[in-house]
């Protein structure tokens, strides 16, 4: 289904059905915790953003370890202006752009292979201050112990908007709240939801496992909603 930017408009449904179609990881690497979307939940939180808050129609998105792009595709038929995918491993991003070339995505979503903590992004060169969304669906943190900060510390020193995927306990909550005060950012909302974990790896013994997570919503500190 090849389509133009303009000519970009789907329903709820048919795009989870069309993100269900598009190819997983390969070969997981545990070590940078590697688990695919489910469709579903890729749509929901993107519908989050793009319709609860208009934070992804002509906006620049940024797709923080992107892996196979389920989130930036989702942001892609949300009309962002441009997803930047960025991910570690260029195994993953190959498939990524094959995903993004079958649905004819190329000129909106653009693949980078880059460390996180590696990467970054002029403000002053992008055309007319254009808003940036960071979302991101990052390590939570279980093989790596600081992943997920920097997956943070990183979203905050560009972007306007940070949409940021959780686990949902007490703990994680005080850990985030305490964190984010350093970056003068503050939690603007929280989106208790289930993920639909596949089994990926294999210590995993069920076919699917729901996992509580938060979606939260970070922005910067007294500023207002768009
Ligand atoms: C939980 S997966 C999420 C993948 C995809 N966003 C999704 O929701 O289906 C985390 C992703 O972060 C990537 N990643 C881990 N550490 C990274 C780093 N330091 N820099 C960039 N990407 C990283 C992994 O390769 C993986 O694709």
């Amino acid at each position: 289904m090849k389509r133009t930017f303009q000519a970009i408009t789907i329903n709820k449904k048919d795009l989870i059905s069309l993100i269900q179609q598009t190819n997983g990881f390969l070969n997981p690497k545990i070590e940078l915790e590697q688990y695919c979307i489910d469709a579903q939940s890729a749509v929901d939180i993107v519908f989050f953003a793009g319709v609860e808050f208009n934070d992804i129609k002509n906006k620049l998105v940024i797709d923080l370890g992107a892996g196979t792009g389920r989130l930036s595709i989702a942001c892609a038929y949300l009309r962002a202006s441009y997803v930047l995918s960025v991910d570690i491993d260029i195994n993953a991003l190959r498939i990524l752009k094959e995903n993004v070339k079958g649905l004819g995505l190329e000129d909106i979503v653009l693949p980078l292979c880059s460390d996180v903590n590696r990467f970054e992004i002029v403000k002053q060169v992008l055309p007319n201050k254009m808003h940036i969304t960071t979302i991101e669906n990052p390590p939570f943190g279980v093989q790596k112990k600081t992943a997920d900060r920097f997956f943070l510390q990183k979203a905050f020193s560009f972007s306007d908007v940070v949409y940021s995927i959780h686990l949902a306990n007490q703990k994680v909550h005080q850990f985030l709240t305490k964190f984010i005060k350093k970056f003068n950012w503050e939690i603007d909302h929280v989106f208790p939801f289930q993920l639909k974990l596949k089994r990926t790896y294999e210590f995993h013994k069920q076919k699917t496992k729901s996992v509580d997570v938060n979606i939260y919503r970070f922005k910067r500190k007294g500023k207002e909603n768009n």
